[in-house]
């Protein structure tokens, strides 16, 4: 995609930090923003702000991981905007740390369930719709640094992210046919409000291994006030949907960790010579599997 003019851009966590900075940059742009949040009054107060700019916006409110709610935003956009989104933004998200040995299952159900589980809802959501609709888009979802490497702090949340990195290469060589692109975005720091994010915390979802009060509150605003201007990091996104990369990752600190941690992933794969007639056979297996079922899948899509 080379031109947000008059594209129809549905962010989930718009109201804020990073999905904020999308609005205010893909609506300067000329797209017309959808901002979805679970915050009412954040919402409210962000579509005011954008329209105080002149850039044209609908709010609603909505919790991702509510599957029913997701039709019905979905249903909401097409009846405002006449049309599904081309332009699907996951950028919501909620983190809390803790030692991974003291992670309660209410701290994997919230946090996977946020930023997995709402991205699994966006997309299944969405998708059929975007393709139905004929138009070029692209989706965008935002995952993390901790995505790309685990960590002993924030085991459910680089897990979800981790996944949610897996799931949009799938997803890019799915869509790609239908002139959908996809992209994901692994930030390091962005200064947002996320500090904030356990008081999102649901009650069903209270019961946390992790200690969370003031303190730590104000301890992850020290770091994030040091972060990414949001608008910034959502022009490195623009430039990254302009070139159609799939992995957008704008912080050249992260560089040398990268690398080392992939090369070590890469160091343990043991060479062909090791066992070429084996990795033959196995390779020819996947590739007649793979090229057999595309047909029954092409065959299914009526193609
Ligand atoms: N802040 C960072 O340093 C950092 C680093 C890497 C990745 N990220 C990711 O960036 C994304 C944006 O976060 P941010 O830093 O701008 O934080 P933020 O808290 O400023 O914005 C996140 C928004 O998501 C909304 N939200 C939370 N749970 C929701 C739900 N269930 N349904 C709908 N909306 C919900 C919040 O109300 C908030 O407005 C997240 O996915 C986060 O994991 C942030």
């Amino acid at each position: 995609m080379q031109s947000f003019e008059n594209q129809i851009a549905f962010i989930t966590g718009g109201a804020s930090g990073a999905g904020f900075g999308q609005a205010l940059v893909f609506g300067r742009a000329g797209a017309k923003i959808v901002v979805a949040d679970i915050r009412a009054d954040a919402v409210a107060k962000a579509v005011a702000d954008l329209q105080a700019e002149g850039i044209t916006a609908h709010g609603i409110t909505l919790d991702i991981m509510d599957r029913a709610a997701y039709a019905r935003a979905a249903d909401e956009v097409e009846a405002v905007f006449g049309a599904p989104p081309t332009l699907l933004f996951n950028t919501a998200g909620v983190n809390s740390f803790g030692p991974v040995e003291d992670t309660s299952y209410d701290d994997f159900d919230w946090i996977v369930g946020v930023n997995l589980g709402g991205v699994i809802n966006g997309m299944v959501t969405f998708v059929p719709r975007m393709i139905a609709s004929g138009k070029p888009g692209h989706i965008v979802t935002t995952s993390s640094l901790g995505g790309l490497m685990g960590s002993a702090l924030a085991a459910p949340y680089s897990a979800a992210k981790a996944a949610v990195v897996n799931l949009m290469e799938s997803y890019q060589q799915g869509l790609a046919k239908h002139q959908i692109g996809v992209s994901v975005l692994c930030p390091a720091n962005i200064k947002s409000n996320i500090a904030e994010a356990s008081r999102l915390r649901p009650a069903q979802f209270g019961q946390s291994g992790y200690v969370e009060n003031e303190d730590s509150i104000a301890s992850l605003h020290s770091i994030h006030q040091h972060g990414m201007d949001p608008v910034e990091l959502a022009e490195h996104v623009k430039a990254g949907i302009v070139a159609n990369q799939l992995y957008i990752i704008p912080y050249p600190e992260a560089k040398e960790g990268l690398r080392a941690h992939f090369d070590a992933i890469v160091e343990s794969v043991l060479p062909l010579e090791a066992d070429p007639e084996g990795a033959r056979l196995r390779t020819e297996a996947l590739q007649n599997w793979a090229a057999d079922r595309a047909k029954v899948f092409m065959e299914k899509q009526g193609g």
